[in-house]
């Protein structure tokens, strides 16, 4: 059996696989098992932060992995305590733990959340608004609180406690808001699997002003968005607010697992021990690849996250096929006459590597893309565009 008539065959079928075997790569380009070269824009959704096997983040990973592999939580490590330290005194937030995934940093941000109001409001205070067309996660609680009902689908019962709000629908946030058994509004700032969909800003600010009035936390789910991705280090700081709590994993440790669910002011000391925990989280080789990442997220490189993201929407717009291009920095959907799917299969027959998301196409770059190598891309994704339409 070759490759894919085996993982057809032994991995369950949970995903549909574009039919590649990629081997290998270095940076924002991969290669399949024929030697067969793609330009990468998909960064394994917005987790390969600076591409793929980057020969910077390598060296700090491997040196980790051969110092000390893994530890428990029963022990202290510096690669914890220092990635701890440089999100802290990088955002404002008080503290951090540790976990493996998005949705895992959303379980904490939840469980923090409901802590904090139940201490505060009492038991019956634990009602989380999410939005319409919001994505949190896979386990049963985060697919509760993600707000589309096809993910919801044959795996009830839901956890109980979220309550859905269309995104701009202030009346309907206010008056859940009023009734005073909600613990915290958790939201995206982008929708990213929801179709890479920015808030707009005048109804985060009423989020903001509605949680702050009645002591309700904001929890950011940064997971997609975090880390540099939309021009900033967290999304948040576009919109000039400071969240209660944010989630983050995906482009963190640049390849590796890592949840992180930064605490504000209001939950720094919610947890008490026992209250929470990890197995892996906090691994000392993830936490050693988050360092490499995040120290050289600079202001530097965010600019440069800005300018490709001009580039991309000045060689697009206008181009046959295309209708717009969604988004911030390099989290960008792209709405497409032929739709994003069929152009995303199209672009792996041209050698570029494409994601979708609802019927757009989603571009998630690695944030040091080489200029030539996204404006060849972009002119393969026009060609094609144009071709289908
Ligand atoms: C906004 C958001 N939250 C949570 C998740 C879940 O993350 P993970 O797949 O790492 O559990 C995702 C994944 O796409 C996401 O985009």
């Amino acid at each position: 059996m070759n490759i894919i008539e085996k993982d057809k065959q032994y991995v369950a079928s949970t995903y549909n696989r574009f039919p590649v075997v990629l081997k290998n790569g270095k940076g924002s380009l991969v290669c399949d098992e024929n030697g067969n070269r793609y330009i990468d824009l998909g960064t394994g959704i917005a987790v390969s932060t600076f591409g793929v096997s980057d020969d910077v983040w390598a060296i700090a990973v491997s040196r980790q992995a051969s110092a000390l592999s893994h530890t428990s939580n029963l022990y202290y490590h510096e690669p914890c305590a220092e990635l701890a330290e440089m999100l802290c005194k990088r955002t404002g937030f008080k503290k951090v733990f540790f976990s493996n995934s998005g949705a895992e940093a959303n379980e904490c941000a939840i469980k923090a959340a409901r802590r904090y109001a139940q201490d505060k409001k009492g038991q019956g205070c634990f009602k989380i608004i999410t939005l319409e067309n919001s994505f949190h996660g896979r386990t049963i609680t985060t697919l509760s609180a993600t707000g589309q009902e096809k993910f919801h689908k044959m795996f009830t019962p839901l956890t109980e406690g979220f309550e859905y709000v269309a995104p701009g629908d202030t009346e309907s946030l206010e008056m859940l808001i009023s009734r005073g058994d909600v613990a915290a509004v958790m939201f995206e700032l982008v929708q990213g699997e929801g179709g890479v969909v920015p808030l707009e800003k005048i109804f985060v600010e009423k989020i903001v002003d509605l949680c702050k009035k009645h002591d309700v936390l904001i929890v950011c789910d940064e997971v997609q968005t975090g880390n540099g991705r939309t021009g900033k280090l967290y999304c948040y700081e576009n919109y000039g607010f400071m969240p209660d709590i944010v989630s983050t994993a995906k482009g963190l440790a640049g390849g590796l697992p890592l949840g992180a669910t930064l605490l504000g002011d209001k939950v720094k000391d919610v947890f008490a021990y026992g209250d929470h925990g990890s197995t892996f989280g906090a691994n000392p080789v993830c936490c050693a690849g988050a360092l490499s990442v995040l120290s050289r997220i600079d202001q530097a490189l965010l600019d440069g996250v800005k300018e490709r993201e001009t580039i991309i929407r000045k060689t697009l717009k206008d181009a046959k096929g295309i209708n717009g291009v969604y988004g911030m920095g390099l989290m960008l959907g792209i709405d497409v006459d032929c739709g994003g799917p069929k152009l995303a299969s199209e672009l792996l027959k041209k050698g570029v590597l494409a994601l979708t998301a609802k019927n757009r196409l989603r571009l998630l770059p690695a944030l040091n893309i080489p200029k030539e190598l996204l404006s060849e891309a972009l002119e393969i994704i026009k060609e094609t565009a144009a071709e289908l339409c």
